[in-house]
C-alpha cells in the first residue's frame, strides 16, 4: 500500500501486508522529477513466530515423556527445556527441526522426566533470536 497523500510532505512510505520469509532482503525507493533525484536503500529483516504446545506422551522407560511442538518459525529457533529454578533439564532430549512450507521451521522435540527427580514446572522455551 502507497499513501500519496503523504508525498507532498516528503513521505513516500510502503507498506507491505501478508509477509512472507522471501519478502526479506534489500527495497530501493527512488523518487524523481524534473530538477532531482533521491535514493533511498533499507534493508528488510522477516521474523515469525508461533504459538508452542507441551503434551504428556505417558511412561517411558523409568520416566515420563514430554513433547514439545511448535510450527511457523523463522529464522531457525532455538528450543530449550527448562525446569525447577530455570535450569536446564538434564535428562536426555532430542530435538528435531525441519524448514517447512515457506522455507519456516517447525521443532519437535521429545524429553523423558524422570519419576522421583523434583524438577518443579517443566518449561518448553522457543526463541527467536531476530526478535531478542
Ligand atoms: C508516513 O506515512 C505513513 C502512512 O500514513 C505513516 O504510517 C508514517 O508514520 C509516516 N511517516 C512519517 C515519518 O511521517
Amino acid at each position: 500500500e502507497l499513501f500519496p497523500q503523504e508525498f507532498s510532505s516528503g513521505n513516500v512510505s510502503l507498506k507491505l501486508k501478508r509477509l512472507q520469509v522471501a519478502d526479506a532482503g534489500t527495497y530501493q525507493c527512488l523518487v524523481r522529477n524534473s530538477e532531482w533525484t533521491q535514493e533511498a536503500t533499507t534493508e528488510l529483516q522477516v521474523a515469525a513466530v508461533a504459538p508452542v504446545l507441551i503434551d504428556v506422551l505417558g511412561p517411558r522407560g523409568q520416566g515420563i515423556g514430554l513433547i514439545c511442538r511448535t510450527a511457523g518459525w523463522f529464522p531457525k529457533p532455538e528450543l530449550q527445556w527448562v525446569g525447577k529454578n530455570g535450569q536446564n533439564l538434564g535428562m536426555e532430549i532430542v530435538t528435531d527441526m525441519t524448514q517447512e512450507r515457506e522455507n519456516l521451521y517447525s521443532v519437535v522435540s521429545h524429553v523423558t522426566v524422570t519419576e522421583g527427580e523434583d524438577n518443579g514446572d517443566i518449561s518448553c522455551i522457543v526463541r527467536n533470536g531476530l526478535l531478542v
